[in-house]
């Protein structure tokens, strides 16, 4: 059969576009039917909206698109649309015309952190990359975060087969419920087994696993993460430790698949390939067509992941059409690419960091016990207080591309934050600990010094507020979080160490 893309071939044109994932999907008679990614055009024709991204400073919005048909994201107009500000991911758009968009997650069985039970928005500064050199942002899900579509046009629904495949960071995940992207239910409550099929990725062995500690590419069809035909444990199932990850799943009558690989290089693998799995509720399916990105069905939202492409598609896609789009995906060339800016912090120096809000600069960022605060601070001040006052900078503990602040009068205790308040804690050692220990120095909102952001929580920065340390967001829910002075409580002047 020939495809369209071989006919433009065989007509002589000069046009190569290179075919995108939904080109191919099209041209194996499984089109996308929704089409999300803030990085990329999905088809090759594409040059429409990507994602709309809200800003802090006047609550007002503008669209990104690619910076060619086909291309990368104009990163840079949002830079420009959020310089001094702070931008949430307000819409990711379908690219598929049946605006499948994806929004602010409403409530459902659970309710999400944000105002009236939704989730919250993604930054829109969480997940820099870069494809093929470009630069771009993907959309980084804390937990507490999540979009949906409750109901999908053209989604399959019952037991009609379909695809999806999506791009993801194989290093940011966690064991709780649930970082999916994929099918789910209408109603955003859990109505039973077989309502879902969706893309679910961490390391949650509360329902199915696979083999060594995780993570894993699972299927989330509503009560069960099936790793493979068996409830639990299935072998074929391996852990990814990728940067960029490529998850394919489908379902079809009596038979799904998962498929994986490393978006970066390669083909993908079978990770399951076989029939429905023998519980009640699974054969046939009761697929309702709502779409759901970074939440359970029921919207549980306490997983984390980052998303940066994906469709959903009607009919069953062939291995090869899969294959096909690996490719494309490995042409994408994603990367990763500096997670700091501003004035450059270096590990092993000592630094103090100081106050730049008017009226407050004598301060610097201390702490009295576990408690962070800001205390006024000088070099006749006591060796106690100085050395309370100043920080080792160490390579961030969660991730190498930022930066952790151990205590100089403590070491071994690092500012951590914890339910949005900044605390000196003695690591624990867990995942958790460390990435909550974990901050990202960037240019200040006000142009002097850092803004330090939270790793873990894009949307948070260091804040002084009542000369108390929080992990605050702009115009948030909480007191902290107020947008009154907010750009200059967040920036603060590196200095060399009070007591370095
Ligand atoms: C933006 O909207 C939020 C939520 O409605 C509100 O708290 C905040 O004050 C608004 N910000 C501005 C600058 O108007
Ligand atoms: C998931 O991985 C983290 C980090 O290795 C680990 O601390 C946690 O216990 C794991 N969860 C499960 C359920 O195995
Ligand atoms: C905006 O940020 C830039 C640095 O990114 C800085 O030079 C400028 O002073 C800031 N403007 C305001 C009004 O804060």
């Amino acid at each position: 059969m020939f495809s369209r893309r071989n006919l433009v071939a065989l007509g002589g044109l000069v046009a190569t576009a290179a075919a995108n994932p939904c080109d191919i999907y099209a041209d194996g008679d499984t089109p996308c039917v929704a089409a999300h990614s803030t990085v990329r055009a999905l088809y090759s024709a594409y040059s429409g909206e990507l994602y709309q991204v809200k800003r802090g400073s006047d609550n007002t919005t503008t669209t990104i698109s690619p910076l060619t048909a086909g291309g990368v994201a104009d990163a840079a107009a949002q830079d420009t649309f959020c310089a001094n500000t702070t931008c949430l991911i307000s819409i990711i758009y379908d690219q598929s015309g049946n605006d499948n968009h994806l929004t602010q997650a409403p409530p459902g069985g659970f309710d999400g952190p944000d105002e009236d039970g939704y989730d919250n928005l993604a930054s829109a500064i969480g997940a820099p990359v870069t494809l093929n050199g470009q630069k771009a942002y993907g959309v980084f899900v804390s937990p507490g975060t999540g979009y949906r579509i409750d109901s999908g046009k053209d989604v399959a629904t019952g037991n009609e087969p379909e695809g999806m495949y999506a791009v993801l960071d194989g290093t940011h995940y966690n064991d709780a419920c649930c970082f999916d992207y994929g099918n789910a239910e209408t109603s955003n409550t859990d109505t039973g087994a077989g309502h879902m099929e969706a893309i679910y990725y961490g390391n949650s062995t509360s329902w199915g696993y696979g083999a060594g500690d995780g993570p894993w590419i699972m299927v989330d069809m509503e009560n069960n993460l099936f790793s493979g035909a068996d409830e639990g444990y299935n072998s074929g199932d391996p852990t990814l430790s990728y940067r960029f990850v490529t998850a394919a799943v489908k379902g079809g009558e009596d038979e799904w698949a998962i498929h994986g690989g490393n978006a970066a290089s390669g083909s993908l693998s079978t990770y399951y390939s076989g029939v429905r799995p023998d519980y009640t509720g699974y054969n046939p399916m009761s697929k309702e067509g709502s779409i759901i990105l970074g939440i359970g069905g029921d919207n549980s939202n306490g997983a984390q992941g980052t998303f940066y492409e994906g469709v959903m598609t009607t009919g069953y896609p062939t291995d090869d059409t899969e294959a096909s789009v690996q490719e494309n995906i490995v042409a994408a060339k994603y990367a990763i690419t500096s997670l700091t800016s501003g004035p450059a912090l270096t590990a092993g120096d000592t630094i103090s960091l100081r106050v730049t809000t008017p009226g407050y600069t004598t301060r610097y960022i201390a702490h009295t016990g576990t408690t962070m605060n800001t205390q006024v601070v000088s070099s006749s001040s006591s060796t106690t207080l100085q050395e309370e006052a100043s920080w080792k900078v160490v390579t961030g503990l969660g991730n190498s591309g930022c930066f952790s602040f151990e205590s100089v009068d403590t070491p071994g205790s690092y500012i951590r934050h914890d339910n949005f308040v900044l605390y000196l804690n003695a690591d624990d050692g867990t995942k958790l600990f460390s990435e909550d220990a974990t901050f990202c120095p960037l240019e200040a909102l006000n142009g002097e010094g850092n803004t330090i952001r939270s790793w873990s929580y894009p949307t948070r920065f260091f804040r002084h507020f009542d000369d108390v340390m929080y992990a605050a967001s702009n115009g948030g829910l909480q007191v902290f979080d107020a947008t009154a002075s907010f750009n200059n409580d967040v920036s603060f002047e590196i200095t060399t160490g009070f007591a370095s």
